[in-house]
């Protein structure tokens, strides 16, 4: 009999290329997990909150920290901005590259060795406090705009704590699932990536969200990976506790 341990090892790519999102549990160590933590808590108290939110959907009692930013449009967002104002952020993302660059680096290098994607590029680092009572976003995807072709914009969420379901951690609608809405929702011109509540939508379409909904509870060091088009949305925190995790963004070469 065959000594040799055989570990099934899950299909990233196949789970991303069916469903547009993937859940990888246990995927840092403690040790990471704890040095994210404490860097994320000091950025927190050393630099203000600077509300880097999605301006197309509601943010009540959400509080976002920008604590890094190479999207490429920061020099145009900065340049009215008071000099002091733009060289306190330039300073922060400088001191957060710093800082957490390299752990970030070992972390993003095996989720896309994972994801057979050889280039990519880190390119914002937000961190989310979503508190007690924030009630559950409009269905909606990250990357409105158009990317360059070769490009595919993923988004990595680190919860900092465990999260059971009732603290309202994301909810993922599987695309395999939702393929025909899609193919008819792309032709609507007024689309600013926001579908809108679940609840508020008609009813064909709501059953084929619902049927399509998932959502996750989380250990410490398990993590959640979705796409610039994955359609998605936080979840009610029905919890006393404020919701906290990291959201990495990258830009990843086809
Ligand atoms: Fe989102």
């Amino acid at each position: 009999m065959s000594r040799i341990l055989k570990t099934q090892i899950k299909d990233y790519t196949k789970e991303m290329d069916i469903n547009f999102f993937c859940i990888l549990r246990q995927f840092i160590n403690m040790e990471m997990m704890n040095n994210i933590i404490n860097k994320v808590n000091y950025f927190n108290e050393k630099y203000p909150y600077d509300e880097g939110l999605n301006p197309y959907i509601s943010n009540k009692k959400r509080r976002t920290n920008n604590l890094y930013s190479d999207f490429g449009s920061e020099k145009d967002i900065m340049k009215n901005w008071p000099e002091e104002k733009r060289e306190g952020m330039l300073d922060k993302y400088y001191d957060v590259r710093k800082e957490m660059g390299k752990e970030l680096n070992v972390l993003l290098s095996s989720i896309f060795y994972l994801l057979k994607k050889r280039q990519w590029k880190l390119i914002g680092i937000t961190s989310f406090d979503v508190y007690p009572g924030c009630s559950e976003q409009e269905i909606h995807i990250d990357m409105p705009g158009i990317l360059p072709k070769d490009i595919t914009r993923y988004y990595v969420s680190i919860p900092l704590h465990e999260t059971k379901k009732n603290m309202g951690p994301i909810i993922y609608y599987k695309e395999s699932m939702i393929k025909e809405f899609r193919k008819f929702h792309n032709h609507n011109e007024s689309y600013e990536g926001v579908i809108g509540h679940l609840n508020s939508l008609k009813w064909e379409i709501k059953q084929l969200f619902l049927n399509a909904r998932e959502q996750y509870e989380y250990k410490l060091g398990d993590i959640s990976i979705h796409r610039d088009i994955t359609f998605h949305n936080g979840g009610t925190n029905n919890s006393n506790k404020i919701r906290r995790f990291l959201f990495i963004v990258c830009d990843v070469r086809n």
